[in-house]
């Protein structure tokens, strides 16, 4: 029955962790993924959602279906977030946020929802990206194409060369951008470059899709939320993605969101009946529990900032952990530049070593990186960082 289905070559990501897992070596190194692991090399249980996690269990009662369109005190959470509380669109009632299976499934029922609406319109990614949207559009039927983004030379952004891009792009167009912590260059746009670039999108009629995985470990909350809030500033019509499996440390849970902000209020309730459509066609109705953890800790006024300040502590990890990294190779390796490692945002470093040189540090130091070059430095710690580095030497050298 099934001779004609092919084997699956496995993804770039997930089975390269599948495999670190069934890697007998004891001193293996695990910078593939992007999860966030604490000193230990443990995923960290983070007590403002823990604390979270036992209110909703105590408060826990019958469990019904989740509307299709997900809890209502989720999605405002999420619109707040995003928006902040007052922000006109909000007030209109000009956006629309649904509960998503993590980010990865608002990108899936954004992507539908622009096959059945936009069905001619292309969509551009950046160059290069997350490892999985392709084949998240491409799955929605959707062409693919990409736009200039990462400068390897320099190791910046090829901003004039994005904006040529857009300048050319048929209208609507979507645009897949990365509103902070770029996956997986670490290069993020400026806040004078978004100010360029949105008018150059509004201009033309495309479609921003952004995508807000790492919400927090760029800077602040509000900062990282900066392109969200400045699109809709603008009057741009736009579909947001956002997750909360890096920020709460809910990575199994799949917590996220799709948000539409739509020209006026009869249009977003239109769009909202979509997405509600779309949602029973896919799955149905989301899961229950972990959007509740999301929305006690994001409305608790203990909790709120007792994890903002756990955040804020991941991201200064991370930093520390870049540092150390910086130091001990820059030690061993001084006529090179690796400065890279220090300006580069959020969870990753784009390395710049080839597919053969991340093999050899696979198969001979046992430290799992991408093939593109992709460190998570999240899975740096002061027990490990010594080892990474003089691998990297090795394979550098
Ligand atoms: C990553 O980029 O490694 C993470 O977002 C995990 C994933 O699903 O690919």
């Amino acid at each position: 029955m099934f001779h004609h289905v092919e084997p699956y070559a496995g993804d770039p990501i997930l089975t390269l962790n599948e495999a670190f897992g069934k890697d007998p070596r004891s001193d293996k190194i695990n910078l593939s993924i992007g999860i966030y692991f604490d000193d230990d090399g443990k995923i960290p249980m983070l007590p403002s959602v823990r604390a979270a996690e036992l209110k909703v269990v105590a408060a826990a009662g019958a469990r019904p279906y989740l509307p299709m369109e997900g809890a209502a005190n989720f999605r405002t959470a999420v619109q707040d977030l995003l928006f902040g509380s007052d922000h006109a669109a909000l007030r209109s009632g000009r956006v629309v946020t649904i509960q998503t299976v993590g980010s990865s499934g608002g990108l899936k029922v954004g992507a539908d929802f622009i096959k059945r609406y936009f069905p001619q319109s292309h969509v551009l990614v950046s160059d290069p990206t997350w490892d999985n949207h392709r084949a998240v559009f491409e799955g929605s039927g959707l062409t693919v194409e990409s736009y200039p983004y990462y400068d390897a030379a320099t190791g910046g952004l090829r901003f004039a060369d994005m904006l040529a891009a857009m300048s050319k792009a048929e209208k609507h167009s979507v645009i897949l951008l990365h509103a902070c912590c770029h996956n997986p260059t670490g290069v993020d746009l400026t806040r004078e470059q978004w100010q360029q670039l949105l008018p150059v999108l509004k201009a033309r009629e495309l479609i921003p899709f952004l995508d807000l995985a790492y919400q927090g470990y760029g800077s602040s909350m509000d900062d990282d939320a900066y392109a969200i809030r400045l699109s809709a500033d603008a009057g741009i019509s736009f579909l947001v993605a956002n997750s909360f499996s890096k920020s709460m440390s809910l990575y199994g849970e799949r917590c996220g969101a799709l948000s539409i902000v739509c020209p006026d209020p009869q249009q977003a309730v239109n769009v909202l009946g979509q997405l509600k459509a779309n949602v029973r066609r896919n799955y149905s109705n989301p899961p229950m529990h972990g959007g509740q953890i999301v929305a006690r800790v994001l409305t608790d006024p203990e909790l709120r900032p007792l994890w903002e300040a756990e955040v804020v502590a991941m991201r200064e990890r991370i930093l520390a952990m870049r540092q150390r990294l910086y130091d001990v190779i820059c030690t061993r390796l001084p006529d090179r530049d690796f400065s890279y490692f220090l300006t580069q945002r959020g969870m990753f470093s784009y390395t710049g070593l080839s597919p053969i040189q991340c093999d050899r540090l696979k198969d001979e130091h046992a430290v799992y990186i991408l093939r593109s070059g992709r460190m998570c430095v999240a899975g740096l710690n002061n027990g490990n960082v010594e080892a990474t580095a003089t691998a990297m030497v090795d394979v550098l050298s």
